[in-house]
């Protein structure tokens, strides 16, 4: 299709999403299976993980009443890059570093951008309508589709509600010969009313010369660099990608800095405002909304993902929150293990010796190399594959209550050997299990 046929759709394309999304609002709701984390004053709803696709989940928490609710929506969906996003897993294997790599999400769209065009507008149709009266939205794209997304944006928020394009600015790794290398993404901001939250954050801004000018009335600072003043921040923002080096690195192709989301949540929402994400990745969003007191909603499709912000949050402080998905539970007993137990009164004392682990690999895409260093490490140290071990009980069919977590770090499991719960003993324990890959399971104990 060419640009002129393309713009001309445009319209069309909204008119479209807004029947689809009154649909969808107006159907039937996906059935999701429940599992509590940490909750153990069952406090409801305070923090949410969908594991599914975001139409549903949105479906779900309109019918669900948190339509007006969400004070910031932020998101970074696929940029219509036609690329395959792999994710890198790495695992220690006789004291050598394997890296495997397997596939994390596509970003192909077989009808080309007008199919991405649509999957983005029905769903920002339906994210206005969660947004909060004084809520924002921050649309995170790059060069190839900023352009038409506005377009729409504009249509379905209003252009008088536009507020800002904030270019973030960034070094990374790949130049070239041919044009200016791109090292910015854009992204659109946008308020649902004129009444918005809105609480501006201050940047440094260097003196001439680096020395201090001792204006009346100016509150001058200086570090390393120089003497500098702070300003209202401007919308050109110069952060860094997470690196090959960063801390916060966890092997997500597309992972976002966490100070990038800590400027747009503290400028655009309070403290237990809800914050949602619904293209979730590594769950960047969720991870600082949570250290920065907001509630917080997430989703990802990906079974990577989901496993990933898992981890995440437990490495995190471990407020409670609720997974919700759209797949049947699978009882599998793929993890083997010792278990002592040692009952007294209420509390029972657990000690796990877990031994092995039966990969399932025929769901897992993997080339030839990727698939040797797998098996080298399933027959040395199939633990090291297991990124998540949960402890917990069916409070009833659909929704279990798990109430302790042991998570993969850096290349094992740490799990302490012994684990108390408080649980009745008339409850039937299970353990859930989630592999690097995402793959997860139950087992009864
Ligand atoms: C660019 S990544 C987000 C990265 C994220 N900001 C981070 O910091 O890790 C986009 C994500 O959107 C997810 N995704 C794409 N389409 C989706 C859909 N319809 N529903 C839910 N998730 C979706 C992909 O699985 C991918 O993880």
């Amino acid at each position: 299709m060419n640009e002129i046929d393309l713009i001309r759709l445009l319209p069309e394309i909204v008119e479209k999403s807004r029947i689809q999304a009154n649909k969808i609002i107006n159907g039937n709701n996906s059935k999701f299976n429940i599992e509590r984390i940490n909750d153990i004053n069952q406090e409801e709803n305070r923090n949410l993980l969908y594991k599914s696709d975001n139409i549903h989940a949105m479906k779900d928490l309109l019918s669900k009443g948190y339509g007006s609710k969400i004070d910031l929506i932020y998101i970074d969906p696929p940029f219509y890059s036609k690329a395959d996003y792999i994710h890198r897993i790495e695992v220690t294997n006789d004291n050598e570093k394997k890296g495997i790599e397997t596939f994390g999400y596509t970003d192909t769209w077989k009808d080309g951008i007008k199919e991405y065009l649509e999957m983005l507008t029905v769903r920002l149709i339906l994210m206005k309508e969660l947004l909060s009266e004084k809520g924002s939205i921050y649309i995170h794209l790059d060069y190839r589709t900023v352009h038409y997304v506005k377009i729409i944006t504009d249509c379905i928020f209003g252009g008088d509600n536009f507020l800002n394009e904030i270019i973030w600015a960034y070094k990374s790794g790949g130049t070239s010969n041919k044009y200016f290398s791109r090292k910015h993404d854009n992204i659109l901001v946008y308020t649902k009313t004129k009444d918005y939250i809105f609480n501006p954050q201050k940047e440094k801004s260097y003196n001439r010369g680096f020395k201090p000018y001792r204006f009346k009335n100016v509150k001058e600072y200086e570090d390393e660099v120089g003497w500098y003043t702070l300003v209202n921040l401007k919308d050109v923002w110069q952060i860094n990608m997470v690196g090959r080096t960063s801390k916060e690195r966890v092997g997500y192709r597309t992972q976002k800095p966490e100070n990038l989301l800590e400027r747009i949540i503290l400028s655009s929402s309070n403290e237990e405002s809800i914050v949602a994400d619904f293209f979730g990745g590594s769950g960047t969003t969720a991870i600082v909304a949570q250290k920065n007191n907001r509630r917080w909603i997430s989703c990802d499709m990906g079974h990577i993902s989901a496993g990933i912000m898992r981890k995440r949050l437990g490495q995190t402080n471990k407020e409670p929150y609720t997974i919700l998905n759209n797949h049947d539970f699978l009882w599998e007993d793929r993890l083997i293990y010792e278990l002592d137990k040692e009952i007294n009164h209420d509390t029972a004392i657990y000690n796990f010796r877990f031994k092995e682990y039966n990969v399932d690999l025929s769901k897992i895409d993997l080339n030839k190399k990727n698939r040797s260093n797998l098996e080298h490490v399933i027959k040395s140290n199939s633990i090291a594959l297991i990124d998540y071990i949960g402890l917990g009980y069916f409070e009833n069919k659909n929704e279990l209550n798990i109430q302790f977590e042991g998570l993969r770090s850096q290349d094992r499991l740490i799990i302490d050997n012994d684990i108390e719960l408080e649980v009745s003993s008339t409850k039937e324990l299970v353990l859930r299990v989630v592999d690097v890959f995402g793959q997860e399971y139950l087992q009864r104990v």
